[in-house]
C-alpha cells in the first residue's frame, strides 16, 4: 500500500505543479504581459490544461485511486492520506462522468460567448449575448444529465463550486433569509438617509495604495509569501503556492471605497491561501474548502473587520493624516456612517451589506428556471427587470445595467452566485464563535492588533485546506451547520445602530 499511495502522491504532484505554473501565466497575463503576448500565452495555457486534465483523467490514477480507496476507510478519516484518496476519487469520478467531446465543445462555446458578452455590454444590447447564451445553457442542462444520480440537476453544478452542497438545502436558508432580509432592508429605508459626498472627491491614486498596504500589512499579510500589484479588475491567484499569494488591487481616483475595500477583499481571501498548512500542497488540499468558504474570509476581512467601528477608531486618523483636505473635517462617526451606507442599486458589486443578498436570490431564481427549463433565454431581460423591481423597487435602463452585468453566465459558470451569500453566512456565523472564543476582539481591533485573530483563523479554518466540505468544516467550527441567523442578528444590531 505504502507504494501505491506514493505512486498517488507523485501523480497528484504533478497535477498540481501543471496548474502552478499555469495559475502564474494566468497571474501574469492580467497584470504585466504586454498585449502581443496574448496568442502565446493562450496556446502555453491551453496546452497546460491539457496536460493536467489528462492526468486528471488518466486511467492510472483511477486504478491507483480505486486500490487505495479501502485503504482510506482503515486509516484515521481526518489523515492528510484518506482525505488526500477521497478527495482525490470525488474529483477523478466526476471528471470522468464528462465526456471529452463535451469538455472541447464546451471551451468553445465559452470562449467565443466571453468575447461576444464583452461587445453585447458594451454596446448595451442582450440580442447580440443571446444565441451564445442558449448554446451555454443547453450545454450545462446536458451536463447535469452526466450525472443521473444526484436529486435534482442542478445539484451537478453547485457541487463544483461547492463540494456536497445541494439546492434543496439552499433553498431552505434563502426562504428563510429572503422575507427577512427584504424586512431590514425596508425599515432601513423608512429612517433618515446617510448622506456621505465625502467619500467622491480626489483621493490620490498612491496613497490610495499606500494606505491599503499599510492596513493589510496590519493584517499579518506576508510581504515574503506575497505581492500585490494594480489590475483592471481586482483577483487573488492562489493557486501558485501556498508560499505565493497575490493578489491585485485597482484604484479609483474619486472615490475612496472600491480601492480600500477591494483591498481588504482580496487580502481575505489571499490570507486564508497562506494559512493552508505546507504539506497539503503536494496533496493538491492546500486549496478552500469551496468558493463559499473563500468568499467567507474576503467579507470578514472587508466587512466584519473592515466596516467596524473599533477599526476605524484605529485606522481613523492615519487617513486623516494622509488625506488632510478630504477628511480633516469629516468626524469618525459620519465617516463610519458613510462607509456602511445602504442604498439599493442595479449593480451588484456596488451592492452594500443590507442588499447584496437580495441581487443573489435573483440570479440564482434565474438559473434554476433556466437549469429546470422554466425560463427560456429570450426572455430574460424582461424577467431580470421584474424581478429586479420586485427585490429593490428598481428598474434598469438598459442591458448593461441589467441581465448583462456579471460576466459568470458567459464563461458558463451556473451554480457560482449563491456562493456569495453562504460565503456572507458563513462569515457571521464564524464571527460569532470567534468573539465567543477572544471576548475582547473589538478591544484588540482598536489598538490594530489582529494577530489573535488570524490564528483563530488559521488553526480553525485556513490549515485544513479542502480537506472538509464547507458544511462538515462549518459545522466542526460552530457546531451547526450553515445557517442564515447569525447573518440577519448582525444586520439588525449593526444598521439598527447606524439608522437608529
Ligand atoms: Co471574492
Amino acid at each position: 500500500m505504502e507504494e501505491k499511495l506514493n505512486q498517488l502522491k507523485t501523480l497528484v504532484a504533478e497535477i498540481v505543479d501543471l496548474n502552478g505554473a499555469a495559475s502564474l501565466l494566468a497571474w501574469d497575463q492580467q497584470t504585466y504581459m504586454p498585449p502581443g503576448g496574448a496568442e502565446a500565452r493562450s496556446n502555453q495555457l491551453a496546452y497546460l490544461g491539457k496536460l493536467a486534465q489528462e492526468r486528471a483523467i488518466s486511467p492510472a490514477l483511477g486504478k491507483l485511486l480505486e486500490e487505495l480507496l479501502p485503504y482510506a476507510d482503515h486509516i484515521d478519516p481526518d489523515s492528510d492520506e484518506a482525505c488526500l484518496i477521497k478527495v482525490s476519487y470525488k474529483w477523478y469520478k466526476k471528471a470522468t462522468c464528462v465526456p471529452v467531446e463535451w469538455v472541447v465543445e464546451f471551451t468553445k462555446v465559452t470562449t467565443m460567448a466571453n468575447q461576444t458578452w464583452v461587445e453585447a455590454r458594451q454596446k448595451s444590447d442582450f440580442s447580440i449575448f443571446r444565441p451564445h447564451l442558449e448554446k451555454i445553457v443547453e450545454l450545462r442542462r446536458q451536463y447535469a444529465t452526466f450525472f443521473p444520480n444526484v436529486d435534482h440537476p442542478y445539484d451537478a453544478l453547485l457541487d463544483d463550486f461547492e463540494p456536497g452542497m445541494k439546492i434543496a438545502d439552499v433553498k431552505v436558508i434563502f426562504d428563510t433569509l429572503r422575507p427577512r432580509q427584504v424586512e431590514i432592508f425596508k425599515a432601513i429605508r423608512e429612517k433618515p438617509q446617510v448622506d456621505a459626498p465625502f467619500l467622491h472627491q480626489a483621493f490620490e491614486d498612491q496613497k490610495q495604495f499606500a494606505f491599503g498596504k499599510e492596513v493589510i500589512s496590519k493584517f499579518g499579510y506576508d510581504w515574503q509569501r506575497g505581492r500585490q500589484d494594480q489590475s483592471v479588475h481586482p483577483f487573488t491567484t492562489v493557486g501558485i503556492s501556498v508560499n505565493d499569494v497575490r493578489f491585485t488591487t485597482r484604484i479609483t481616483p474619486n472615490f475612496l471605497n472600491p480601492s480600500l475595500f477591494g483591498t481588504l477583499h482580496e487580502c481575505g481571501h489571499a490570507l486564508y491561501g497562506l494559512g493552508h498548512r505546507p504539506e497539503l500542497e503536494r496533496l493538491g488540499l492546500a486549496v478552500g474548502a469551496s468558493y463559499a468558504t473563500h468568499e467567507s474570509q474576503s467579507r470578514l476581512w472587508e466587512n466584519l473587520v473592515g466596516r467596524s467601528l473599533p477599526f476605524w477608531q484605529y485606522f481613523y486618523p492615519r487617513l486623516q493624516d494622509l488625506f488632510p483636505t478630504q477628511l480633516g473635517n469629516v468626524s469618525l462617526d459620519a465617516f463610519y456612517k458613510g462607509i456602511n451606507k445602504v442604498e439599493p442599486s442595479l449593480i451588484r458589486v456596488e451592492a452594500d451589506e443590507a442588499t447584496y443578498n437580495l441581487h443573489i436570490m435573483l440570479r440564482l431564481e434565474i438559473e434554476l428556471g433556466l437549469i429546470e427549463e422554466k425560463i427560456e433565454v429570450k426572455d430574460l431581460p424582461e424577467i431580470w427587470n421584474m424581478a429586479m423591481e420586485e427585490y429593490l423597487g428598481l428598474t434598469p435602463t438598459n442591458d448593461a445595467q441589467g441581465v448583462l452585468q456579471d460576466i459568470h453566465w458567459s464563461g458558463g459558470s451556473f451554480g457560482y452566485f449563491s456562493t456569495y451569500t453562504l460565503g456572507n453566512l458563513i462569515s457571521c456565523q464564524l464571527w460569532e464563535k470567534i468573539n465567543q472564543d477572544i471576548p475582547d476582539l473589538p478591544e484588540q481591533i482598536r489598538m490594530g492588533k489582529f494577530d489573535t485573530l488570524l490564528a483563530w483563523l488559521v488553526e480553525r479554518i485556513y490549515q485544513h485546506g479542502s480537506k472538509f466540505e464547507p458544511q462538515d468544516l462549518v459545522q466542526r467550527v460552530t457546531s451547526s451547520k450553515i445557517t442564515p441567523e447569525p447573518y440577519l442578528r448582525y444586520l439588525k444590531a449593526k444598521f439598527g445602530e447606524i439608522y437608529g
